[in-house]
């Protein structure tokens, strides 16, 4: 059978399905093929079960230090199966919100793998849907590392993490990137025994870099054995992971081995090649309007292979909508906020210190520390600072990198000033409510001229 809509969308994860509400919401047909579960890979493999699994190892962590906060507590004890079951739930409850708000605002779904067969058609099993407009939204899968072992039981994938019924021993992460960092502090936080195996110079490389090594020193204190500028080279019986740093082939074991090591676009079998989309190592390239080669084909989310981040998906998704109904509108980078969940917190956004000089900027910076901060200090938190990059002949933002209790929370504020195109003065005069962790960025920007009250 042929069905006709205005707007078809491929893939219902952040991008996606945002994408089919709001081009339902702009009045167009719209359908939504999906061949997994809506919500994609953030929702049901990515972003809310970690959190959801970070949290209850936060609260387990946190209990450690109850006797310092004046708290006498017995025994406690936490059960993996339990903590797994209450991620569940809440990716369960979300999925179906989901649901009900796609089909709520009148767009249509369709579960099935969606394959181009045409310029304008889409075969999902046995359905044929003919489309004016089609965006691609069909996100990323986990990349895998090609070295022997690899495919041994218990070498998994954060999908595989996510799956676990059970809390492995120790764990050996291969990649320091945001999911290896991710996951070694939720095994950590849950007392075991965690090994980071890094080929960059640096975990979370491409941060500022005093956010690395302040990270990788409360980690390595914590008990996390970091190795950097360290390839993998093999995993053996009963996971030994062989591995070469600095010339010297060292080794490391764990009950469970994480491949971390970034994730390549999910595009194969898309039907992409027969349509002549035009892709580079699978990501499907676009321009501003988020359009294709092919002018009614938009690809939005981590396929673009842009920023593999779920509001930047969810962005892309609104523009591509409006764009597929006659708009035109266009895409900025440039304040995209980043946050990574560790304790404490990273986010940033905007461009780091070096970036912003190769950019030629003539850069000043301001800094603030955690430790200076009351209410940091009243929720025992002494680690981390709060640091803007801004341009010396304009004051104007560049970037702003935290460190810090609450640090997602709190990025908001400089992605609006970057955004807004918003001079330093403009956070320092904001008043900042006392005692918040917040103020360490108006301390910063006060910094920044050399006129910060609570620094010497
Ligand atoms: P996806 O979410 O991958 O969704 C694509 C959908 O398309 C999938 O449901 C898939 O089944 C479907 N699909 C694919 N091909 C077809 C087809 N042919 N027919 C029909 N359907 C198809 N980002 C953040 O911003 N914050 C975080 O905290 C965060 N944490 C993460 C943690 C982990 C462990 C991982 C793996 C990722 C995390 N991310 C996070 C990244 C985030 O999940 C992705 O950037 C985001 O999901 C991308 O959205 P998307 O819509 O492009 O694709
Ligand atoms: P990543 O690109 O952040 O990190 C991968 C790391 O693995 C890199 O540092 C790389 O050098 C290293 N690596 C690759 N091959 C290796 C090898 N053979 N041996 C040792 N190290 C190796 O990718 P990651 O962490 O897999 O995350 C994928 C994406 O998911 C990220 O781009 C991120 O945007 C998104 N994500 C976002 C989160 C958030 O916003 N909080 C959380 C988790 C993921």
């Amino acid at each position: 059978m042929l069905k006709h809509f205005e707007i078809a969308v491929i893939g219902g994860g952040p991008g996606g399905y945002i994408a089919a509400i709001r081009a339902a919401q702009l009045g167009q047909k719209t359908v939504l093929i999906e061949k997994q579960d809506l919500g994609g890979t953030c929702l049901n493999r990515g972003c809310i079960p970690t959190k959801a699994l970070l949290h209850s190892a936060e609260v387990y962590h946190q209990l450690g230090s109850a006797k310092a906060l004046g708290i006498t507590m017995g025994d406690y004890s936490f059960q993996y199966k339990k903590m797994a079951k209450r991620k569940d739930k809440v990716v369960k409850q979300l999925r179906s919100g989901v649901e009900n708000l796609v089909n709520g605002h009148g767009a249509e779904i369709i579960r099935g793998k969606g394959v181009l067969t045409g310029p304008h058609t889409i075969q999902v099993g046995e359905e044929l849907v003919e489309a004016d407009q089609i965006i691609l939204a069909a996100g990323s899968i986990p990349a895998s590392i090609p070295v022997p072992g690899a495919d041994l039981p218990n070498v998994m994938n954060s999908d595989g993490v996510l799956s676990l019924e059970e809390c492995p021993d120790s764990v050996v992460i291969i990649g320091g990137g945001v999911i290896g960092v991710e996951f070694a502090t939720l095994f950590n936080s849950l007392g075991k025994q965690v090994t980071i195996i890094e080929m960059l110079p640096s975990i979370l490389h491409g941060n500022d870099p005093d956010i690395c090594k302040t990270m990788t020193e409360l980690l390595t204190d914590r008990g996390v054995k970091i190795y950097t500028g360290a390839k993998l080279l093999s995993i053996q019986e009963g996971l030994v992971c062989t591995f070469e740093q600095n010339g010297e082939t060292l080794t490391a074991q764990g009950a469970a081995v994480v491949m971390a090591a970034g994730r390549k676009p999910d595009s194969k079998a898309l039907g992409l090649e027969a349509v002549g989309v035009q892709m580079e190592r699978g990501f499907v390239q676009v321009d501003d309007e988020l359009r294709t080669n092919v002018p009614h084909i938009y690809a939005i989310g981590d396929l673009t292979g842009k920023q593999q981040l779920a509001h930047v998906a969810t962005a892309q998704g609104i523009i591509a909508a409006h764009n597929a109904a006659g708009e035109h509108r266009s895409m900025r980078y440039e304040a995209v906020p980043s946050c990574i969940y560790t304790t404490p917190e990273i986010a940033y956004v905007g461009l780091t210190e070096e970036k912003a000089v190769t950019a030629g900027h003539k850069v000043k910076t301001g800094r603030f520390n955690v430790s200076g901060n009351g209410r940091s200090l009243a929720i025992a938190c002494s680690d981390g600072f709060a640091k803007l990059v801004i341009d010396a002949d304009t004051n104007k933002v560049l970037g702003c990198h935290i460190l810090a209790p609450h640090a997602t929370e709190m990025i908001g504020e400089a992605t609006l000033a970057i955004a807004s195109n918003l001079d330093v003065e403009d956070i320092a005069d904001t008043i900042h409510a006392h005692p918040t962790v917040s103020e360490i960025i108006m301390e910063a920007a006060h910094d920044v001229e050399g006129l910060c009250c609570h620094k010497m």
